[in-house]
């Protein structure tokens, strides 16, 4: 965690204090953890009152029993948490969903905890947290996994499958396997412990560490040492073929296949992922030097049906196709590296990601660039396409289609509009400026206009916040 961090942290407690009533999420009271962070569009994800440091996941998983008819797993862990308070608290709040806390403990003390409704555990330790000072939680829990559901009804979070779980927490799914501050704006290093029937694999985020097998069961150990989001997090687990090798110079991969897809898929996936190198070295020419320690790539069965940039190892469903697998490979700088702080700004993900694709399309010599956005300027006026505000969709539309495709189609016309050399400028000092950090558009506003030396407003009104189609330029 950064120091410049930390402030923004400060500056949201602060902010909420000052604008009580204001956010959609329950004001903090003196000494008390409020149970939501303060996004408009999940106002019960993370809380307030502490950061977190430190996740480190000790996870026991027992997949379905073969031929079962119901798929549910079992999950017994041991979650360690460091945090800091950012106030002296006397009670605070994880997130946890549809598992059982069992004990709590607090700097080696047990601690009294509950769990409120389905989302939110409150923990009163013994004595009263100090500010500013490390602390560490210790949460035993478990119980049955299940196959969660997002807001849009699409499965999301520790999604139980027939030979493991595929495991894809964007945006609010974390809760459903650990107990967490899940807020984009609270970013931490992980670890984690994973112990699975001998033949299953494990792909966690960051780099593997350890395996080891003792009575018939093996334990992954995985370090992921780059700050992350908790939706980035994952711990997919399968009856993989792992793939280890080095791209790019010195950066290792390490990818899983899934051995029960079907051979036409897995030649598919194969010939995308022997590309990775070359598409590391496209985004590095273009965004800056790869930002993480590690990169890899999980192709598992279809059961998602999506696929997603889990914090350097993307998971994909069923296949791995190179529009996909570019489109997850730039989140990496622009998503994972810089994120957003509100899901409202969940544009400056996608878009990046959306526009990215096109580029590396592009440059295999396939559609262009500016094919693809002129087939975006094709959608007729009165479609229902244009009427998704960019810069705030809501929460049932955070991945319509207006996200990513006027997402990218925004960024071509500021290409266009500033230059190559403005625009790729813009692309690196916005990772070099705000790496680590969780922002926002109005920075991704004002940076643009620094780089170029343009007032924007006019542009930006357009392209992100009328529910209008903009004038063909
Ligand atoms: N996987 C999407 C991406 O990489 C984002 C996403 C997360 C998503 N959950 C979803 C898309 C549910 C559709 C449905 O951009
Ligand atoms: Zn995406």
């Amino acid at each position: 965690m950064s120091v410049r961090h930390r402030r923004t942290i400060v500056g949201a407690v602060l902010a909420a204090l000052l604008a009580s009533g204001a956010s959609a999420a329950p004001a903090a009271t003196p000494g008390v953890g409020a149970p939501g962070a303060g996004d408009p569009y999940f106002p019960l994800a993370g809380n307030r009152g502490y950061d977190v440091q430190h996740y480190d996941l000790t996870l026991d998983y027992t997949p379905p029993r073969a031929g079962a008819d119901r798929l549910t797993g079992r999950l017994d862990a041991v979650a360690k948490i460091r945090m800091v308070p950012t106030r002296r608290l006397t009670r605070f709040n994880l997130d946890l969903r549809g598992l059982r806390a069992r004990s709590v403990r607090v700097d080696g003390r047990p601690a009294r905890f509950r769990q409120v409704g389905d989302h939110e555990l409150v923990i009163t330790p013994i004595a009263s947290m100090r500010p500013w000072k490390w602390h560490t939680v210790v949460v035993r829990y478990g119980g049955a996994t299940g196959r969660p559901k997002d807001v849009e009804g699409a499965l999301y979070g520790w999604v139980t499958t027939r030979d493991g779980a595929i495991v894809v927490n964007e945006p609010d799914g974390a809760p459903t396997w650990f107990p967490v501050n899940d807020t984009p704006k609270d970013k931490a290093t992980y670890r984690f412990e994973v112990t699975v029937p001998q033949g299953l694999s494990v792909a966690a985020n960051g780099l593997l560490k350890s395996r080891r097998t003792h009575h018939g069961r093996t334990t992954w150990v995985w370090d992921a040492p780059d700050q992350m989001a908790s939706y980035l997090a994952t711990a997919t687990i399968g009856d993989f073929r792992m793939r280890r090798s080095t791209v790019a110079g010195d950066l290792p991969v390490i990818d899983f296949l899934d051995r029960d897809l079907p051979a036409e898929d897995r030649s598919r996936s194969r010939a995308t992922l022997a590309l990775t190198g070359e598409m590391v070295t496209f985004f590095e020419e273009r965004f800056g030097p790869y930002p993480f320690v590690a990169y890899g790539s999980t192709v598992d069965d279809d059961s998602v049906g999506y696929a997603l940039e889990t914090q350097t190892r993307s998971v994909f469903s069923k296949v791995a196709s190179e529009s996909t697998a570019a489109h997850e490979l730039a989140h990496q700088w622009m998503g994972n590296r810089v994120g957003p702080r509100r899901w409202s700004d969940i544009w400056l993900n996608e878009g990046w990601a959306e526009y990215s694709s096109w580029l590396w399309t592009e440059s295999r010599g396939g559609t262009t660039s500016q094919e693809a956005f002129d087939e975006v300027l094709a959608i007729p006026a009165d479609d229902d396409f244009w009427t998704t505000v960019v810069s705030d969709p809501g929460r049932d539309d955070l991945f319509a289609d207006a996200v990513y495709e006027r997402g990218a189609a925004t960024l071509h016309a500021l290409r266009h509009r500033l230059g190559d050399a403005q625009f790729f400028q813009l692309a690196k000092s916005w990772i070099g400026a705000y790496g680590g950090q969780a922002v926002t558009t109005e920075q991704f506003r004002r940076l643009a206009e620094a780089v170029s030396g343009q007032d924007l407003d006019a542009f930006f009104d357009t392209w992100l916040d009328a529910p209008v189609k903009p004038a063909s330029r």
